[in-house]
């Protein structure tokens, strides 16, 4: 449209910005656009990956059987047997001549009478969500005992029983094949599940079920669920971080993570209980394993799928602090006299599984392991150049750990760049500590965590004005606005949590030279089976939605420009000084200017923008608004975007904006414009 044209529109529409009669005085803000600061990092505002939640397992990996290989502790967990008219004969869990060592439990049925309640339902992960005229894959490995089986019947069911589909599978022999057929159900359903009965007399066995959906992301097979994977790319995130978190930890040492156990074959990764099983007697969740269906390789894949540098985090010895605390001893302390058993992981474990992780991601297809990484898809190297020694550990343990861990990655892979932990406070002795010895260390990232209530966010918008420039940069690792308490099952995803995150982001944003990464956290919550609030984006078995908090996030990632620009409020008044925060950066790709601003303060607020040397503007800028009078508003999967950015023109006249920001507003404002 004609420039002119438009700002006639403009006018007539009065676009520019709120026109409430009740404003405070009006605001002069000067960007100094010609004193361009240091460069925005590339890959500053990302992801934190977390299985807690049902973030793998129910939520990103969408396999619909629940504990598919009877292979988890309780060997039937998620599986009932059917009571009806033909009543299985018996059932057990055997070893008997199973399909693999590895995988060396199966369910056995036998019936005398031959019926339709012959069988056993999966329950899925809160139920089985199927859309109707989708595909789904089907799998199953079965086998013949003594009488005369002559078929297995699968049926998906919605949560009555109602038919959705079903497909008899015939011909098994007495040896362990693979069975596979599509279902497509007929309607679609939330909380369905999947019934799986023997035709005929006599004894069958089965292991490895499976029911996937064909529409994954990229539609690959063992492939992510799409719209999860979607809200994640639309962040436009630098990074992502995974495993974790606390489950990077366990619960002991036995139950940490351990990278080596998640590739290779789907059907012969074990099982693990989930750290998160049984962590808080409110949100006890008995039947959260984790299958590893979603393992490392998937996570450098969803990395690459999603345009994010792969950021994974390894134990490092120390089991959560939270819980058993359990340490590996370091080698050289390990002798004779040593407590431990002898098959104890000493630290050199951790590392070697560290040094062996680089080489699975980078290493070429003809070293050990990357050659794994080829044989599962994906001969070019993952390009790795960061990660995480340890989660959020702390005290003398820690540092004692992290040493030599870190110089023996450094001595082979000089170049890979380290995570190391400042501890799951912001300050305190530990903290002081820890920032203090990893800068000796030289340490490149600090993962420095917050979980706070939301006036902290506002009121430490100034922290890291203070932080040497110099030296270790800052990886704000995770963080979250808690609007009850910090972990409190009451925590609300509302907008006062996410304008404070809006104007902590600013003071981000400010000093992005000391700061270079910055992830919100957790991010993925099954409505249904969560344990920990707030979270980033919430889903149940059909639908997902981002939450206020999510958009705030996506607008600093989309709009993260290229180079920093100096912000100064009136009188030279600290930012978030009256509730006012801003921080600004040039675009220099798109030819930008970019003000951010947040209003935490029930009155509209006019602002001048006196963009101080700036070159090449234009005459129409693009506003991006989340603006709510109501402080407690909050998304949900029936209102998904009730709060979320709205976009609008406003008008630029030389170097100067004039703008009223509404009442509890989070404002982008982009300007044609060049520095
Ligand atoms: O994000 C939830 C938990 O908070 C993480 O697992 C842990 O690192 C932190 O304490």
């Amino acid at each position: 449209m004609h420039t002119s044209r438009f700002l006639l529109m403009l006018a007539g529409l009065g676009v520019a910005g709120a026109s409430i009669a009740q404003t405070a005085p009006t605001a002069t803000i000067t960007v100094q656009v010609d004193k361009p600061g240091a460069p925005v990092p590339r890959n500053m505002y990302g992801l934190f990956f977390e299985d807690i939640n049902f973030a793998a397992d129910g939520g990103l990996y969408p396999e619909l059987v629940k504990n598919k290989s009877f292979e988890i502790d309780s060997h039937l967990l998620g599986w009932k047997a059917l009571k009806g008219a033909a009543e299985l004969e018996s059932y057990v869990v055997s070893s008997d001549r199973p399909i693999s060592k590895v995988n060396n439990h199966f369910l056995r049925l036998s019936t005398k009478k031959a019926g339709p309640d012959a069988g056993f339902v999966n329950e899925g992960f809160r139920g089985m969500g199927v859309k109707q005229g989708d595909e789904y894959t089907f799998s199953v490995y079965a086998r013949r005992g003594p009488g005369n089986i002559t078929d297995l019947n699968v049926a998906l069911e919605g949560a009555m029983g109602e038919p959705l589909a079903q497909v008899q599978i015939a011909g098994l022999t007495s040896e362990w094949k693979k069975y596979t057929a599509v279902l497509k159900p007929t309607a679609t359903v939330a909380k369905g599940h999947l019934k799986l009965t023997i035709g005929g007399t006599g004894t069958a066995d089965i292991d490895v079920v499976s029911l996937f959906p064909k529409d994954t992301w990229l539609k690959r097979e063992n492939g992510l669920r799409p719209d999860l994977v979607q809200l994640l790319k639309d962040m436009k995130p630098g990074f992502l971080r995974f495993p974790g978190g606390c489950i990077v930890e366990g619960m002991t040492l036995d139950n940490r993570y351990q990278w080596k156990e998640t590739i290779g074959d789907v059907s012969s990764r074990q099982p693990m209980i989930n750290r998160w099983n049984k962590e808080f007697k409110q949100r006890y969740t008995p039947d959260y394993y984790q299958s590893f269906g979603l393992g490392f390789f998937e996570y450098f894949q969803l990395a690459e799928d999603i345009g994010a540098e792969p950021l994974p985090i390894l134990n490092v010895g120390m089991a959560c602090q939270y819980n058993s605390a359990e340490l590996a001893p370091i080698s050289a302390a390990k002798g004779p006299n040593a407590a431990g058993a002898a098959d104890e992981p000493t630290l050199d474990t951790f590392i070697q599984d560290a040094l062996d992780l680089v080489e699975f991601a980078n290493g070429p297809a003809t070293s050990v392991w990357g050659a794994k990484r080829a044989a599962m898809g994906h001969p070019a190297p993952f390009n790795l150049k960061m990660l995480g020694v340890g989660n959020e550990q702390w005290g003398p343990q820690y540092l004692e750990r992290y040493e030599p861990f870190a110089k023996a990655l450094k001595a082979k892979y000089p170049a890979l760049q380290l995570v190391s932990s400042a501890g799951p406070s912001p300050d305190g002795a530990n903290f002081d500590t820890a920032s203090k010895r990893m800068r000796e260390l030289n340490a490149e990232y600090i993962d420095e965590h917050y979980y706070a209530r939301p006036e902290w966010f506002r009121q430490h918008v100034d922290r890291y004005d203070k932080y040497p420039r110099t030296g270790s940069k800052i990886f704000a690792g995770e963080y979250a606005a808690q609007s009850a308490g910090i972990a409190s099952q009451e925590n609300k995803n509302n907008w006062d949590c996410a304008i404070s995150e809006a104007a902590f982001m600013t003071g981000l944003e400010r000093n992005a030279d000391v700061v270079s990464m910055a992830s919100y956290a957790p991010m993925l919550a099954h409505v249904d089976a969560w344990q920990w609030t707030p979270n980033l984006i919430w889903f149940d078995n059909l639908h997902a939605y981002g939450t206020v908090n999510y958009y705030v996030q996506q607008l600093f990632s989309q709009n993260k420009g290229t180079t920093m620009l100096p912000v100064q409020l009136p009188n030279g008044a600290k930012n978030g000084t009256d509730n006012l925060f801003a921080s600004a950066v040039a675009d220099d790709a798109a030819g930008e200017l970019v003000v951010k601003l947040v209003n935490y303060s029930a009155i509209p607020r006019a602002v001048t923008l006196n963009l101080a040397g700036a070159k090449k503007m234009g005459k129409v800028g693009r506003a991006q608004v989340m603006a709510s009078d109501d402080l407690n508003t909050q998304n949900s999967l029936q209102e998904p975007r009730k709060l979320a950015p709205q976009t609008s023109a406003f008008p630029v006249a030389g170097t100067t904006v004039s703008y009223t920001l509404a009442p509890n507003s989070f404002t982008v404002l982009r300007v044609p414009g060049r520095r």
